[in-house]
C-alpha cells in the first residue's frame, strides 16, 4: 500500500487521530503510517496482535522477478527403474531406442553400461560425511536389483570396438527396500488399519515465509487451499535458523543452549536427542528422512551429523555420493542439479517411492526437506513452484492424500538479503514461516471436534512446540485432552504447548508458546527505510558500545568500534494501550556491521525521539557471526560476544 492511500484510510477513522499521526510522521517521512484499526491481523487478541502484511507490497515487488527454471537435462532416460510387483523387487531397464538416438555420432556403436553400489560407511568416524562405492559391475538389460542394494549409480557408454568410448549418461538410483518380515500368505496385506495408524508426511521447504509462499509459489498456495488443508496463520518461529526450529518440532526442545555451548560439535550429541521418529518407529511405522544439498543439511552444516543412521530410510549418504561422483550444476546459490536430475526430484521421488512401497504393508512417517532452491535466494521459490505442485498432483493421483496426514512447512523466513534490507515486511517475513496441515476425509469425518479446533487454531498464536505435540497426538488420537497426555511426552522446552487438534487459548502470549521475545511477532513491527534516521541511531549505538568498553575497563583489550554499515533497522509498534503512553520512546531492532574485522551485531534499543537519545544494554547484544577467532583475549562468555581483541 502506498503512503498516500494509507493516509487517506487513516483519515477516515477520525480527523484528530489523522492530524496527530501526520504530525508524528513528519519526523519519519519514510516510515509507512500505521493505523491499528485498518490493519488485519493473523492473530488478534489483547496480548497478541500479529499483523498481516501485503506479500505484494511495492518495496518488495521492485526487486521481485520470476526466475526461469532450467532443466538439468533434456535427454530422455537411457536407464529406467521399475518396481516388479510380482517379484516385489526393483528392475533397471535400458531403453535401446534412446541409445540409438544418443549414439548417432559414434559410428558402429555398441552400448556398455555399468553400475556401482553406494552405501553408508558405518566404520567412518563421521559416517554422515562419507559414503562407500563398490567397483563397477556390468549392468545388463532388465537387471533385477538385489534386495540389499539401497542406492547405486549407473554409467552408460557408447563403445566402438576399443577405439572410441563416449559417456552417454550417468545417474543415481535409490530403492526403498522392504526389510520387514512378512506374513508369507499375504505379504501385501499386513498394514494395520489406516485410521488407527495414519501415515504422517512432512514436506519442508527451507526459508519460506507465508508471505513468500504467496508471492513466489502461487500454484502451491492454490493447492494448499483444497479441502482438508489448514494454515496455521499464527505460527511463529522459535529460533534463529533451521536447527532450533526443526528440533522444536522433532524433539520438543530447540536446544539453543546446547548450540551456544558448542555441544553439537561433540560426536554423538546429535544422536542422543529424542526424535519423534523414534516413537513412530516404536509404533510400527517405517521412517524416512531425505534432504537435498548435502553441504547445508540440517544436522550436518558445521556439525558432525549422525553416527548411527537415524531412520530406516536415510538419504544422506546417497546425496553426498551423488554430489561427489556426478557432474553438478549450481543455481540459486546451491547445488541444484545432480547429474541429469534435480536434487529436489531425488527427494520428492524418494517420498513417492517410500509411500508407494509401504502402501499396503506398514504405516509410514517421513520428512522430506528441500534447501536447494530457497536457502540463498528469495526468488528461487518462483522456480520451484511448478515442480513442487506437480509432485503434489502425482501424490494426489496415487491416493496419498486419502491416507496421510501431511504437513507442508518451513523453518523460518529470509534472515538476510533484500527482504530484510529493503522491505518493510522483512522483520515479519523472517519470523513467520509457512505452516499447513492436511487431514484426509476419513479424519474429518471421524474427528470433527479436532478439525474444528484446527480451524480455530489457524488464527491463534502457535509454535513448533505445538507441532511437536501434534505429532505425539497422531500416535494416540483417542486421547481427548492435554490433561490426559502423559507428562513425559510434553515438549521439554514448553510444558504448556499442546496438540493443534485441541483449542489453543485465545489470549496466548509468546512465552506460553515457547517463543522468546526476540522472535515474538505479537507486536507489529516495520522495517525503517529512512537512511538518515537509521544512520543517526546506528552511530549512537556504536557510541554506546565504545562507552561500554570504557565503563567496563575493556579498552586495553578490545578494539574501539566504528560503524561500517547498517543491514536493517526495524521499529516495534506497541499495540496495547498501556504501552503507548510514552509516545516519544521507540523500540528499534538494528542489525549492523562494525570495523575492525566486520563484526555483525543485532541490538534491540530504545530511542527517544524528543531528546534524540538512546537506551541500550550492550551486554544483551546479539552477535550474528562466529567470533571465536577474535575473542581469545577473554574467557567471559558475555564479553567474548562483543569484544574484538586488540592483536598483540
Ligand atoms: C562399421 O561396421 C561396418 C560393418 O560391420 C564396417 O564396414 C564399417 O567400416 C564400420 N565403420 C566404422 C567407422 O568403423
Ligand atoms: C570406511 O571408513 C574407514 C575409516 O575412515 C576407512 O578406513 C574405510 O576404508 C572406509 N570403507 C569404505 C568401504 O570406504
Ligand atoms: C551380465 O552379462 C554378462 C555378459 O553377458 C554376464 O557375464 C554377467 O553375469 C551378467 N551380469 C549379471 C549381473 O547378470
Ligand atoms: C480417494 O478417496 C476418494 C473418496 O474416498 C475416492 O473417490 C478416490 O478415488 C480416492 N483416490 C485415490 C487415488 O485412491
Ligand atoms: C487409546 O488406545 C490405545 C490402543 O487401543 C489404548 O492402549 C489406550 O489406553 C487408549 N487411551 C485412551 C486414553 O483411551
Ligand atoms: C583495567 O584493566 C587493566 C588491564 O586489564 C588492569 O590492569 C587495571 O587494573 C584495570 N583497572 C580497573 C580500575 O579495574
Ligand atoms: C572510537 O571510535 C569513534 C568512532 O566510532 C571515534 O569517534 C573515537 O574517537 C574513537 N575512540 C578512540 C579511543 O579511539
Amino acid at each position: 500500500m502506498g503512503r498516500k492511500s494509507n493516509v487517506l484510510l487513516l483519515c477516515s477513522f477520525g480527523f484528530i487521530l489523522c492530524i496527530a499521526k501526520l504530525a508524528l510522521h513528519s519526523h519519519y517521512p519514510n516510515i509507512e503510517s500505521f493505523s491499528k484499526k485498518n490493519l488485519q491481523y493473523y492473530v488478534d487478541s489483547p496480548s497478541c496482535k500479529m499483523p498481516k502484511s501485503n506479500p505484494f507490497s511495492a518495496d518488495i515487488m521492485k526487486v521481485f522477478k520470476k526466475k526461469h527454471f532450467k532443466e538439468c537435462s533434456t535427454d530422455n532416460d537411457l536407464v529406467l527403474s521399475e518396481f516388479d510387483p510380482e517379484l516385489r523387487q526393483y528392475r533397471l531397464y535400458i531403453d535401446d531406442g534412446i541409445f540409438e538416438k544418443l549414439s548417432k555420432k559414434v559410428p558402429n556403436a555398441t552400448l556398455r553400461c555399468q553400475y556401482q553400489v553406494i552405501g553408508r560407511n558405518k566404520s567412518a568416524s563421521y559416517p554422515d560425511k562419507d559414503f562407500t562405492l563398490s567397483d563397477p559391475r556390468p549392468l545388463n538389460q532388465s537387471f533385477l536389483v538385489p534386495k540389499d542394494i539401497d542406492f547405486l549409480s549407473t554409467q552408460c557408454y557408447a563403445v566402438n570396438g576399443k577405439k572410441e568410448i563416449k559417456l552417454l549418461q550417468e545417474d543415481g538410483f535409490l530403492f526403498v527396500q522392504d526389510r520387514l518380515s512378512h506374513n508369507t500368505k499375504n505379504p501385501e496385506g499386513d498394514r494395520p488399519d489406516e485410521e488407527s495408524k495414519p501415515n504422517v508426511i512432512i514436506l519442508g521447504i527451507d526459508s519460506t515465509s507465508r508471505l513468500n509462499l504467496r508471492r513466489s509459489m502461487p500454484k502451491l498456495h492454490e493447492f494448499l487451499q483444497r479441502p482438508g488443508w489448514f494454515e496455521m496463520q499464527g505460527f511463529n518461529k522459535v529460533g534463529e535458523n533451521t536447527i532450533p526450529n526443526l528440533l522444536a518440532m522433532l524433539t520438543g526442545n530447540a536446544e539453543e543452549k546446547a548450540m551456544a555451548q558448542s555441544r553439537f560439535s561433540h560426536g554423538g550429541f546429535i544422536d542422543k536427542l529424542k526424535y519423534i521418529w523414534q516413537r513412530f518407529k516404536n509404533y510400527g511405522y517405517q521412517t524416512a528422512f531425505g534432504e537435498d544439498c548435502g553441504k547445508i543439511n540440517t544436522f550436518n552444516y558445521n556439525k558432525p551429523g549422525f553416527k548411527k543412521q537415524p531412520v530406516d530410510y536415510y538419504l544422506r549418504n546417497f546425496i553426498v555420493a551423488l554430489e561427489t561422483i556426478l557432474k553438478t550444476r549450481r543455481e540459486f546459490g546451491n547445488v541444484f542439479c545432480l547429474g541429469r536430475k534435480l536434487g529436489f526430484k531425488y527427494i520428492f521421488d524418494f517420498a513417492r517411492q517410500f509411500m508407494q512401497r509401504f502402501e499396503k504393508v506398514a504405516p509410514v512417517f517421513g520428512i522430506f526437506w528441500s534447501n536447494s532452491f530457497t536457502h540463498e535466494d528469495f526468488l528461487g521459490a518462483t522456480a520451484l513452484d511448478k515442480v513442487f505442485w506437480e509432485y503434489l498432483l502425482v501424490y494426489d493421483a496415487l491416493g496419498f492424500f486419502n491416507r496421510s496426514i501431511v504437513f507442508v512447512l518451513s523453518d523460518h523466513g529470509y534472515r538476510y538479503g533484500v527482504t530484510r534490507q529493503n522491505a518493510k515486511s522483512g522483520y515479519l517475513e523472517e519470523r513467520l514461516p509457512m505452516m499447513f496441515i492436511y487431514v484426509p476425509p476419513w479424519f474429518r469425518k471421524r474427528y470433527p471436534q479436532y478439525v474444528e479446533n484446527l480451524r480455530t487454531n489457524q488464527n491463534r498464536l502457535s509454535s513448533g512446540f505445538d507441532v511437536h505435540m501434534t505429532l505425539h497426538h497422531l500416535l494416540q488420537l483417542n486421547v481427548t485432552s492435554m490433561s490426559k497426555f502423559s507428562p513425559n511426552l510434553r515438549a521439554s522446552q514448553c510444558r504448556g504447548c499442546q496438540s493443534l487438534f485441541f483449542e489453543l487459548p485465545h489470549n496466548r502470549k509468546c512465552s506460553q508458546a515457547g517463543i522468546r521475545d526476540k522472535w515474538c511477532s505479537c507486536e507489529p513491527i516495520e522495517t525503517v527505510t529512512n537512511k538518515k534516521h537509521i544512520t543517526k541511531v546506528a552511530l549512537e549505538v556504536v557510541r554506546h558500545m565504545n562507552q561500554h568498553l570504557e565503563d567496563r575497563n575493556l579498552t586495553e583489550i578490545c578494539e574501539n568500534y566504528t560503524l561500517k554499515k547498517v543491514v536493517h533497522m526495524d521499529r516495534k509498534i506497541p499495540v496495547t494501550d498501556e504501552s503507548v503512553e510514552d509516545d516519544e520512546l521507540h523500540t528499534y531492532v538494528i542489525s549492523f556491521y562494525t570495523r575492525p574485522t566486520l563484526a555483525h551485531f543485532e541490538a534491540t534499543v530504545q530511542w527517544n525521539t524528543h531528546k534524540k537519545s538512546l537506551i541500550m544494554k550492550v551486554d544483551e547484544i546479539s552477535r550474528l557471526e562466529s567470533y571465536k577467532k577474535h575473542s581469545k583475549c577473554t574467557n567471559d562468555p558475555v564479553i567474548k560476544k562483543y569484544c574484538i581483541c586488540i592483536p598483540f
